[in-house]
């Protein structure tokens, strides 16, 4: 038998984090995790995590959880583990690779693990898709083919039903969506909307932010950036259907009319399964469909008036450049104030529609656009003091598609936009307080 595959489990605290880590411990011949990160809020389960998988390093962003934690990691006889603290931790960790890093930390805080596991070399099991929308070019540019395997569940559904057929012979990407909990309502419905009602995805449990942008539709259109980056296709060759079922994870069109789906109940262990195995199956870890009951799917067209964010994303992922960092930055603020109860449900999406142009109005005029009025432009140290500054850095844009040059992108210019978008973001919040 060949050694066991050597993991980094990166967010091991959170729901991809936790169901990763329970796929592979009854699996040990086969996994052996040497190491976690996480960002120090549930520092006990970290340590229970530590002592079960028998980690020589666990990282966690918040310095003031290192204490805390290495009291821990003792009072259950840990004292040799090695603990990485502070925000660059987990990246620090990645750094020093290992046979395959699974990244599931949430949000932008994911990009720099991404671009460090890359680097070292190591498969890289991707559920940040915010690494891949924030700095799209950026990480395809520091990736080897195959070296990023999805997880996110739609991404791997694609790459599973790619493996039937050749890239010149695909049509379309066929991305489905749950609906969220308010398929079906219309734009008046969702005005008081609570964050409560928003946490109660009807098919799948996830973490607090995706949750919420399931509900917003904005994570599918994270997806959409993150499967036209993955998969360079053009963003018209990819669709979104309305699925409330979540059996059908996406599908793939071929150029002869065939479309190849992937179906099995909702479980994220399936697909984390298959990315921590890549390319191989792993058995009996997650339920089949049942074809002895009746039983019918159905798909719909998203309704992108009560829910505009697919094509906002589509908006951002077209125009490029820092777009869909601005997107991703503005969303986080956003998603925490309406969480914190600072704004209403409909203030997200309406948020990043108004911030998203006036980046791309900003891009374009001859002057681009500044720091709005009231918001300090100065910025955090080592970064520049207006984000014009970085707009030669932007890359240059010549029509829709993956085929444009897009590798000017930079690291400077990807942060100088999240942290623009975010400004923009609290400015917004303020406002409505
Ligand atoms: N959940 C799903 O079913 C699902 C499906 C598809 C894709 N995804 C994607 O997978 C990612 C994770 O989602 P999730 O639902 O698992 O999120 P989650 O439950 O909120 O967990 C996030 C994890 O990241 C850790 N973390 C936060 N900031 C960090 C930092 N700066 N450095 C290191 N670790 C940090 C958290 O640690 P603490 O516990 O200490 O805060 C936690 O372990 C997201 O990108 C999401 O879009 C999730």
């Amino acid at each position: 038998m060949s050694d066991p595959r050597r993991v980094v489990v990166l967010g091991s605290t959170g729901s991809i984090g936790r169901q990763a880590l329970a796929v592979m411990a009854p699996r040990l011949g086969r996994f052996q995790v040497t190491s976690l990160a996480a960002g120090g809020g549930q520092v006990e389960l970290l340590a229970d995590q530590a002592a079960a998988v028998g980690a020589s390093t666990v990282a966690v962003a918040d310095p003031a959880a290192a204490e805390p934690l290495e009291a821990r990691l003792a009072a259950r006889g840990m004292n040799r583990v090695e603990v990485l603290a502070g925000p660059q931790a987990a990246a620090e960790l990645a750094g020093r690779g290992g046979d395959m890093v699974l990244n599931a930390i949430t949000g932008y805080a994911g990009l720099d693990a991404t671009l460090a596991a890359l680097a070292a070399g190591s498969l890289l099991a991707l559920a940040n898709k915010e690494s891949l929308v924030v700095g799209g070019p950026l990480v395809l540019r520091a990736a080897r083919p195959g070296q990023i395997v999805p997880v996110d569940s739609e991404h791997s559904a694609i790459a599973q039903a790619l493996r039937s057929g050749r890239a010149d012979e695909v049509r379309r990407l066929i991305l489905t969506a749950s609906g969220g909990p308010f398929l079906g309502r219309d734009r008046s419905q969702l005005a008081q909307v609570t964050p409560q009602q928003a946490l109660a995805h009807p098919t799948w449990r996830m973490g607090r932010v995706v949750t919420i942008n399931s509900a917003t539709l904005v994570n599918k259109g994270l997806e959409l950036i993150e499967a036209a980056t993955l998969f360079g296709l053009p963003y018209d060759a990819i669709t979104v259907v309305v699925h409330p079922q979540s059996v059908v994870h996406s599908m793939v069109e071929f150029h002869d009319g065939a479309t190849l789906a992937q179906a099995s109940p909702p479980d994220m262990s399936l697909p984390i399964g298959l990315a921590l195995a890549w390319p191989e199956r792993l058995a009996d870890v997650a339920r089949p469909c049942r074809w002895d009951r009746a039983t019918a799917w159905s798909f719909q067209p998203v309704d992108n008036v009560t829910f505009p964010a697919v094509e906002l994303a589509r908006r951002a992922g077209q125009a490029g450049g820092i777009a869909p960092a601005v997107l991703n930055g503005a969303n986080e603020v956003l998603v925490d104030a309406f969480c914190a109860g600072s704004i209403g449900f409909l203030d997200i999406v309406d948020g990043l529609a108004q911030i998203l142009e006036r980046h791309l109005a900003g891009r374009t005029a001859s002057a681009p656009a500044g720091v709005s009025a009231g918001v300090s432009d100065k910025a955090p140290s080592g970064r520049p003091g207006r984000l014009a500054a970085c707009y030669p850095d932007s890359p240059v844009e010549s029509g829709p598609g993956p085929q444009r040059p897009r590798d000017g992108l930079t690291l400077e210019a990807v942060r100088a936009g999240d942290w623009w978008a975010r400004r923009q973001a609290a400015a917004q919040v303020a406002g409505k307080g």
